[in-house]
Parts: C-alpha cells; structure tokens; sequence
C-alpha cells in the first residue's frame, strides 16, 4: 500500500469555497488525484455526503432517467464524478441553486474543461467557484524530493512509483488510456495515432513559441488540424499555452504563445528519458526546467493573468504574472549561480516590472541587482523582493 500525500492547501480551497457557493467544480487532468480529494472532503463533511461516479454506467443511467428527483432530493455534500459524461446536469443544477429551501452543496468533477463540454458555457454563472488541481506541487512532496517530482512528474501514482520501470509502465499506460478511451470519451473523433504523434512532437517544441504552420508541414495535416489537437491537449489539462503580453511599446513583439507540455514527467517520457543523469545531458533539459517551474510558479501564484513575453530582437521574459496591481517577473534558468543578462534587464525597463525573480534549482537566495533577486524554486510561493 502506497503512502498517501497530504495535500493540505487543496483541501482547504476546497472547504472554503463549499461554504461560499452552492457548486463547486475541482477540475483537472486524469489520475491527478481529484476523486481521492473528494473522497477526504467527504470523509470530514459534518452531515450526509453522496457520490454519484458517472463513470460507472448504472449511476449514469440513473441520472440519466431521473436527474431532477435524484438531485433535488439530496441533502449534504452531493459529489458528482466526472460530470462532463453529462453536461445536461448543468442545466438542472441551476434552479436547485436557486432555490432557497436548497438542503445540498455540489462538488462536481472534471477531467476536461468546459470549453471541450458542450452545452455547459455560462448556465452557472455566478453560483459555482473554481479549484483546479494539477499534479502534486513541491510544497506537497518536500523539497528533497524536488528531482524525482522534477524528473518523474506530478501525477501521484507516477511520483511514487516504486521504480523506474513502474514509472514507465504507468506513463505508457496512461497516455494509451488518454488517447484510445479519455479522448473518444469526449465526443472527438480523433484517431489517436495521429493525436499521439502530435503529442510527442509537442515534446520536441517544449517551451517554444507556438507555430500551427511549422507543425502541420511537419505532420502532414492542415492547420485546422493542429489547432484542434492543441485544443483537446489544453482543455484536458496536458498543455499549457502561454499567452504573449502584448502593449503598445513601441517595439515588435512576438505575437505567438508558447506551449509546454504542463507534466514534466510526461514530457520525459515523451522524450524517452526515465533517469536523471539522461536528463542532465539532453538538448531539452533548460526547456523542461523552465517548464516544471513555470508550472510549480503558477500553482503557488495562480494561473489567472499569465504571460511570457519576447521583442522581435530577442529580449524574453518567461513569465509575467499581474498581481494586485504590479507586475512580477520570473526567469526560469537552470544553473547552479544565475547571473543577470541583458534581456533582463530590457524587460525590467520595457515592462515597468516591480521585480524580477531567477528561479533555480539551488538553495540560496541572493539579491543580483536591486530589481532582479535569484530565488531557489523551493521558494517559489513567497518570493519578496
Ligand atoms: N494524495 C495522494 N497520495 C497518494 N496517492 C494518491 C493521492 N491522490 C491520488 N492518489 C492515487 O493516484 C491515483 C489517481 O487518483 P484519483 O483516482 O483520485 O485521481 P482522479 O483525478 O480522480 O483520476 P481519474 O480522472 O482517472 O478519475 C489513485 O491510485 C490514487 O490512490
Ligand atoms: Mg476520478
């Protein structure tokens, strides 16, 4: 039997929100642990609690043929998993929430967002909250175990794999199950040969700036087509698309976002890497870095008002994050002593940037300049200037 990682923040979004709205959606990939977080709030709820699991086709049909008398007469903490197997229930949820003799709370499940499920859009807004969850975070597992969490990824069964050969056989085994049963049980008619080579080649374009046009020559596919691969990828919580900032400075900006694959152990399988010393020696190992702490920088920070930024003439930032009115900046750089560079300095002066943190691996913090501070990623969730 496998330890089990408390995830503490989660659990406490999670309560929190429940005492705030009547629906509450917990959305994330596959396996990243949604059902055993709801299962834990579930365990402490002071009242009833009832799951209703829709991926198992009893339950489904029952909410199929009865849905308002099965929803209305239930009282307490109502888990619904893997709700976009029935995006009708939106529709019904709505006047429940609305109705102020209303004796339940929602937490709803799901593995894809809501831009991939159709009919859902905005029949909730304003009674449901948000929590997402991604693969465990480094405040979750410990910084000393930063390399494994680095090297093998965040999906808790990959993470705590007993071996690197479990690893692998759990990695291939999930990204055959997303693509033959998780995708088709989406609606997409995708074949996924073709969207599991898209996937792979994405590894190869980890951390560089989107280009549909590029893709699709190398594939063989129009460029509908990529787009679309990109988009099943993005609302199934795989890829990250980075949005470039843009304002008038008087500069040419680089227009494209960037793409990583947001799992950094799935993009070493991809890449066909399961140690660390392969990682260590392999073209991709800056860009996996940037990416694993670019996605550990939005779990501590939130991923609302993101962006990179890039000049035509080759000045970068890779993360802008707005927040309360001021603009931080990131570096991702896997040295052991970062150093100021030039591009740096630009964006510091380009965007008006309060202060810009280089994120790496090492343990100590020191200031380079008054503006630009070297911040060990353990560290990443309080950075102050
Ligand atoms: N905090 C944790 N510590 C240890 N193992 C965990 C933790 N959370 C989840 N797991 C394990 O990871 C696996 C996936 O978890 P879970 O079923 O909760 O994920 P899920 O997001 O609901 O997956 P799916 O989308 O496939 O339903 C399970 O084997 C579970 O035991
Ligand atoms: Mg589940």
């Amino acid at each position: 039997m496998q330890q089990s990682t408390e995830r503490k923040a989660l659990l406490e979004a999670l309560r929190v929100r429940l005492a705030e709205s009547p629906v509450v959606a917990l959305l994330g990939a596959r396996q990243v642990g949604k059902t055993t977080l709801a299962e834990q709030v579930a365990a402490d709820w002071t009242g009833p609690t009832v799951i209703f699991d829709l991926e198992r086709s009893n339950v489904l049909k029952a909410l199929q043929s009865t849905p308002e008398k099965l929803l209305a007469e239930s009282v307490g903490l109502v888990i619904v998993d893997e709700v976009q197997r029935l995006p009708e229930l939106f529709a019904l949820l709505r006047p429940l929430c609305d109705d102020r003799k209303r004796k339940a709370v929602f937490l709803l499940l799901g593995s894809a967002s809501w831009d991939l499920v159709k009919g859902v859009s905005e029949t909730l807004a304003g009674r449901i909250q948000f929590v997402d969850v991604s693969g465990f975070s480094l405040t979750e597992v410990g910084v000393e175990r930063q390399d494994r969490l680095w090297l093998r990824g965040g999906f808790p069964r990959a993470f705590l794999a007993e071996t690197t050969a479990a690893w692998e056989r759990w990695m291939e085994n999930f990204t055959r199950t997303f693509l033959e049963r998780d995708i088709p049980g989406l609606g997409s008619k995708v074949a996924p040969a073709s969207l599991g080579r898209f996937w792979r080649m994405l590894a190869h374009f980890h951390g560089q700036t989107w280009n549909a046009a590029d893709l699709a020559r190398s594939m063989d596919v129009s460029v509908t087509a990529v787009n679309h691969y990109r988009d099943l990828l993005t609302g199934t919580f795989l890829l990250r698309v980075l949005p470039p900032w843009f304002e008038n400075l008087g500069k040419r900006l680089v227009k494209s976002p960037k793409v990583y694959l947001r799992d950094s152990g799935i993009l070493h399988h991809l890449l066909g890497l399961g140690e660390m010393l392969e990682l260590r020696t392999h073209p991709r190992y800056g860009a996996s870095w940037e990416g694993f702490a670019l996605e550990q920088c939005l779990i501590a920070h939130g991923e609302r008002e993101a962006y990179f930024y890039g000049t035509q003439r080759g000045a970068e930032l890779d993360l802008l994050l707005l927040r309360r009115g001021r603009r931080w900046g990131f570096e991702f750089k896997c040295t052991d002593a970062p150093k100021t560079t030039k591009s740096m300095h630009v964006a510091l002066d380009d965007l008006k940037l309060e202060h810009l943190w280089v994120v790496y691996p090492g343990s100590l913090r020191y200031e380079m300049t008054e503006k630009i501070t070297a911040l060990p990623l353990r560290e990443i969730g309080h950075p102050r200037a």
